[in-house]
């Protein structure tokens, strides 16, 4: 039974460690699927450090003037003219909600 105490401490310990586990907010807030197509190039929810133009937290009425430009080719891009249009008028309203609201 002695060297039974300290496994049952242990198993205390891991109980309450998940219990605690559980008082943290667990899902991430619900987003479009289609916002995780950006990510790869913008990085995750828009924050990137490289050549590639953060997009996270910009002016919402920026990101969507931008993307309907570049779907309608009237503004130079080398890569999202071609993916913008892929996009409905209404998904860039969500994309640019989207990434207008990540920090
Ligand atoms: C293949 C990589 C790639 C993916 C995927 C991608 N982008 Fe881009 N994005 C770029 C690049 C590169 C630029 C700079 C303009 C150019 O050359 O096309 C850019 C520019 C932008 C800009 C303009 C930023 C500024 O500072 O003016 C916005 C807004 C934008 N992307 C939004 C999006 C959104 C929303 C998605 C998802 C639907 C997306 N991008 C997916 C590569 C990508």
């Amino acid at each position: 039974m002695k060297r039974l105490l300290p496994l049952l401490g242990l198993l205390a310990s891991a109980a309450a460690l998940s219990a605690e586990g559980n008082t943290q907010p667990t899902a991430p807030a619900p987003f479009p699927y289609f916002v995780a197509n950006c990510f790869n190039c913008h990085g995750t929810e828009g924050r990137v450090n490289s050549a590639i133009p953060a997009i996270a937290g910009r002016d919402k009425a920026y990101l969507e003037e931008t993307l309907k430009a570049y779907k309608a080719g009237t503004k130079q891009a080398t890569i999202m003219n071609q993916l913008a249009k892929g996009y409905t008028d209404e998904e860039i309203v969500v994309l640019a909600d989207y990434f207008s609201r990540q920090k």
